[in-house]
């Protein structure tokens, strides 16, 4: 499932160990009773699907494209060095790493992140602009339609307004940090498990240019206004997917605490800041009640600066409220 020349890297730098690593079963949460659950169709079923004219399927393959290799737009829609595929595994359809195509099926709806009804448009446009640290595609341009497009092909068949989906989102372990959980021992973790790939200040690693690890905190990460940089996000994340090749080896402590870690590091601005973290976070508080935004670390306010990474900007026209009044 895994794509091949991520496996070969992972080869390369773990040595012939990995092979065995991978063999370790991973332990996904059970679904529960009365949930739908969906198989999500790949490549090869698009590619011999008769009912579905050339011509979306060529608009479905480019919106596969620039999920997989969102890089190809960074200075111009991205501005980390993250993909989309980066943080929604497997193409975007695997449980329990954020499988994209409930999007498709259940906007438009409320969100409460940006209080009103969102599309499916505005649902990736957010991922653009908080996950990717970037700024989204024009809302009705031929990349929407293609990125659109990849997201109802992979909802084939599955039923409209549907909201008890097994293994959406990533939030397998609930949102509260359990108590005593540590920093430091979230940073023993992390040097043990995931620095040989993501590197030891967790810039990730870059091969002629080409993402080969994908940067955690730092610059070139997502910034602080991303679903990730919840804790329970990470921590569920991390649970269900890392290390790559052999999810499941981490305790559930260790995955709350590596998750602590991680997001106790800098990262580009929230994108909705106002100036001052602690009014920002006030402000947005039902998102940073679970982020370490705004709180201290050794004495150091996390969040407190004006640096937005690579992007020239802060908050791309495309975040704006939207009511339906008139
Ligand atoms: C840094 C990790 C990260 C990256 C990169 C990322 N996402 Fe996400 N995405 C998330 C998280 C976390 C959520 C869940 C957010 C939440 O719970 O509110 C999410 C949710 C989604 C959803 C909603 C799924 C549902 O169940 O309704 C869609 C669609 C989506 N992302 C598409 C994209 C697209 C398209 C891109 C690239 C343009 C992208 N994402 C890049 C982390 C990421
Ligand atoms: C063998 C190499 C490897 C190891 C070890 C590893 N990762 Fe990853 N990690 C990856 C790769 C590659 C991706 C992107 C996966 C993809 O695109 O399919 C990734 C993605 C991620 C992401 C989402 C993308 C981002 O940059 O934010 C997070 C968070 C993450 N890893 C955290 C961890 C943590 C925490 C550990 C240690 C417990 C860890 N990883 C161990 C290779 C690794």
């Amino acid at each position: 499932m895994r794509p091949f020349s991520t496996v070969l890297w992972v080869a390369v730098i773990l040595g012939s160990g990995v092979l065995h690593a991978a063999e370790v079963p991973v332990e996904h949460p059970p679904f529960e009773k009365g949930q739908y659950v969906h198989h999500a169709p790949t490549v090869d079923d698009l590619m011999k699907d008769q009912e579905i004219k050339p011509q979306l399927k060529k608009v479905i393959l480019k919106g596969r494209d620039i999920f997989m290799n969102t890089q190809q737009y960074r200075g111009k829609y991205v501005f980390s060095r993250l993909s989309c595929k980066n943080c929604h595994l497997g193409e975007g359809r695997l449980n329990w790493s954020g499988p994209i195509w409930p999007a498709a099926t259940t906007l438009p709806d409320y969100r409460g992140k940006n209080g009103h009804v969102n599309s499916l448009e505005e649902r990736i446009a957010g991922c653009f602009s908080f996950s990717l640290n970037g700024k989204p595609p024009e809302y009705g341009s031929d990349m929407m339609l293609a990125l659109s497009a990849y997201h109802q092909w992979l909802a084939l068949k599955a039923p409209v307004y549907e909201t008890h989906i097994g293994g959406r989102g990533y939030s397998s372990l609930g949102k509260d940090i359990p108590k005593d959980i540590h920093y430091v021992q979230g940073e023993k973790v992390y040097q043990a498990q995931c620095a040989i790939c993501h590197g030891a200040t967790g810039q990730g690693k870059s091969v002629e240019g080409k993402v080969v690890f994908p940067p955690l905190w730092g610059d070139d990460s997502y910034n602080w206004g991303a679903g990730m940089a919840r804790v329970y996000t990470a921590a569920s994340f991390i649970k269900n997917n890392m290390p790559l090749g052999k999810p499941g080896v981490l305790s559930d402590r260790d995955a709350w605490a590596v998750a602590l870690y991680v997001n106790s590091q800098e990262r580009p601005q929230d994108p909705r800041y106002t100036g001052d973290v602690k009014e920002t976070r006030e402000k947005y508080f039902n998102f940073h009640q679970y982020t370490m935004y705004g709180t201290e670390r050794d004495g150091v306010l996390l969040g407190q600066h004006d640096n937005t990474g690579a992007k020239p900007f802060l908050k791309p026209d495309a975040l704006r409220p939207r009511t339906f009044d008139e």
